[in-house]
């Protein structure tokens, strides 16, 4: 090292959730019409996933434009000017261009122009990661606001003939502003990954293959039983995790977000976690489907604007997903 010490940002004390939003595609698809392309029913999807309803994209809603008109969401709510927007986040694992990444975009949608804009490549549970990553720009002062969205569009990458994911999976977008605060707003993250089981959720064919011959699409795949398993051990750890490294426990809590996989998994893991009867627990998934990356906020935005969580409380997250990887934290709803 030269002699000269560099310089370093300095942020502020803590950061926090300052508005959420959300992006729901107007089609609402029933059980019914999934169920004829897998030999399912309406009732095996229900009592198998909890799922009722999903929403499928229509032609012009994109990864990008979803992404956008929920961070305007976001943004309007937190009365936080685009311009003061130093990163944007954008979390998906359904965006289909290898390049450019999707956020540049969206940044230059919601009027961020000029702000570092990156995607972040953590599957379902994407939001979570970016979010830590936020929370930590924010403290470390490299950025004073930042937009995390999660936005999928599932339907591209879902083959509907699958039987194990044509009626789990569901399409939109959700997005927070994080700034900076007093205290800290974002509690410490839980995260990691199990590469070794990397084949438990994965897509039938690479880009490669589609070279050599372009039928049929690649679609994503899951070993099911396998997924549910790791998910329903691995949400009720990371959550107690996450609450003890934000020192605060159950009873602090007004409501519990988890990854929309299955309202089996969120059961289990709210039952696992002993929750008190006043946690507002997300069911999201029963009208949306399981929408990936989006989940979490477009949860969050459901819970707020029905007033089954007050602003101000806190809520755990935890993200899981391909990888397989996994994230947690609690954090003040905006
Ligand atoms: O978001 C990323 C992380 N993803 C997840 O966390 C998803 C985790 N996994 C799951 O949620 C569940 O595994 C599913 C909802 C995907 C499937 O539910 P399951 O209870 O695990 O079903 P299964 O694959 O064990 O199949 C149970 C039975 C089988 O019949 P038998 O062998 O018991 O006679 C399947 O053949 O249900 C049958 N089956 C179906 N029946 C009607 C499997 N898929 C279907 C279907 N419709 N779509």
């Amino acid at each position: 090292m030269s002699g000269r010490a560099l310089r370093s940002s300095r942020g502020a004390n803590g950061a926090r959730i300052l508005g959420v939003g959300a992006f729901r595609p107007a089609r609402v698809v029933g059980n019914d019409e999934v169920a004829a392309g897998i030999d399912s029913s309406d009732e095996w999807i229900r009592r198998r996933s909890g799922i009722a309803t999903r929403r499928f994209a229509d032609a012009g809603d994109t990864v990008v434009s979803m992404g956008a008109a929920a961070a305007l969401k976001a943004l309007a709510q937190s009365g936080v000017d685009p311009a003061r927007v130093g990163v944007v986040l954008l979390a998906s694992m359904s965006h289909l261009e290898q390049a450019p990444p999707a956020a540049p975009r969206v940044a230059q949608l919601i009027g961020a122009h000029g702000a570092a804009a990156m995607d972040v490549g953590a599957a379902c549970a994407g939001f979570c990661h970016a979010l830590a990553l936020a929370d930590s720009l924010v403290r470390s002062g490299a950025a004073d606001h930042v937009v995390v969205l999660g936005t999928e569009r599932m339907s591209d990458i879902v083959d509907p003939h699958d039987r194990g994911t044509a009626f789990l999976f569901g399409d939109g977008a959700g997005a927070v502003v994080v700034g900076p605060a007093e205290e800290p707003g974002i509690g410490p993250v839980v995260w990691g990954s199990d590469g070794a089981r990397h084949a438990l959720i994965a897509h039938s064919r690479s880009w490669l293959h589609t070279r050599e011959s372009p039928d049929p699409w690649p679609t994503l795949r899951m070993a099911g039983p396998e997924v549910f398993r790791w998910a329903r051990e691995t949400v009720p750890l990371i959550g107690r995790q996450a609450l003890s490294a934000a020192g605060v426990g159950v009873d602090d809590l007004s409501a519990f977000i988890p990854h929309q996989a299955n309202l089996r998994i969120v059961e289990a893991a709210a039952k696992a976690l002993d929750l008190p009867p006043h946690v507002a627990v997300a069911r999201d998934i029963v009208e949306a489907g399981n929408t990936s990356a989006a989940s979490i906020p477009l949860a969050m935005d459901a819970l707020l604007t029905r007033g089954d969580a007050p602003s101000g409380g806190l809520a755990l997250l935890a993200g899981f997903g391909a990888g397989v990887v996994h994230a947690a934290q609690v954090v003040a709803l905006p």
